[in-house]
């Protein structure tokens, strides 16, 4: 039986930077009572050209940061991390649950086109480990999967030129060897990193109307919908007034945490919303 304190608890989320806030959009969405603390390690920010051995120090320092906290679940809404950490994060942390982006985001893929022929596109490292391909493929045999690493598009977001010429030139240079014959283009681009839902347009403007775009966030809200109830933490009721709560901390630059952020979580921010950590 769980106890009232422990459901009351907030949920743990930590991303390399912004792009993680689509995921907590989504599972604010999805769990409107509970409490969240975000972590954003804008100090090392770009994950995905950094080593295994760097991502899995930083991804350890940032989930006992939140551990510290008194968290009662932890979402790496990271693909570069999920990729690299997943793994060891949860035997280290256990009894404490840990739940990433990748396997969600491969579900939905396969959900939505069996036996389809998908393109991931991610960081650097995400594609080297085939974190994608083969959760992918574990779920669907028949799947085709194709991983392109895109790390201009990590610094297109970042810097909120998500629309227009520029965006679209340079989504359209990574795509189009995808996209030349007719017979080989993907059924679904699969936006394996979390700054990408953002450029979903610019995406949509290139690869036309017939390929899906699959994000992880809704799945990934749905899976950790599914294991705090398997652990009876679901908090059922609103908190005393009525608004769940909502703690945003970064490693560095809550000036430009708050304006990106903004843009990602589809809420305007300001710097005092921030607060920074060390780890
Ligand atoms: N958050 C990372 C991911 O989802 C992208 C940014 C980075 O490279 O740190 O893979």
């Amino acid at each position: 039986m769980t106890s009232d304190s422990e459901i009351m608890k907030p949920v743990g989320i930590f991303d390399s930077g912004v792009g993680g806030l689509t995921v907590l959009k989504a599972l604010r969405e999805r769990l409107p009572n509970e409490d969240f603390v975000y972590l954003g390690d804008t100090a090392r920010l770009p994950y995905g050209t950094k080593s295994a051995t760097s991502i899995l120090r930083y991804a350890r320092q940032a989930a006992r940061h939140l551990k510290l906290r008194d968290i009662k679940l932890l979402v790496i809404a990271c693909n570069t991390a999920s990729a690299v950490a997943l793994l060891e994060l949860q035997e280290e942390l256990a009894p404490l649950p840990v739940i990433g982006v990748v396997k969600p985001g491969a579900f939905a893929a396969v959900e939505a086109c069996p036996a389809g022929r998908h393109l991931v596109l991610a960081t650097e490292a995400t594609v080297n480990l085939h974190a994608y391909g083969d959760a992918i493929r574990s779920l669907d045999e028949a799947a085709d999967v194709r991983e392109l690493p895109c790390e201009l598009l990590v610094a297109l977001a970042e810097e909120g030129w998500t629309k227009g010429e520029i965006a679209e030139g340079i989504v359209r240079e990574y795509l189009h060897p995808f996209f030349a014959a007719e017979q080989s283009r993907p059924d679904s681009i699969i936006l394996g990193c979390t700054h990408f839902p953002i450029l979903r347009p610019a995406i949509r403007a290139v690869a036309g109307d017939g390929t899906r775009i699959i994000d992880s966030a809704g799945t990934t809200a749905t899976a950790v919908e599914e294991l705090l109830r398997s652990h009876g933490l679901v908090r059922e009721e609103p908190g005393s007034d009525g608004r769940s709560g909502l703690e945003l901390l970064a490693t560095d630059g809550a000036r430009r945490f708050a304006r990106v952020g903004g843009t990602f979580l589809g809420t305007a921010l300001v710097a005092a919303d921030v607060r920074i950590v060390d780890l």
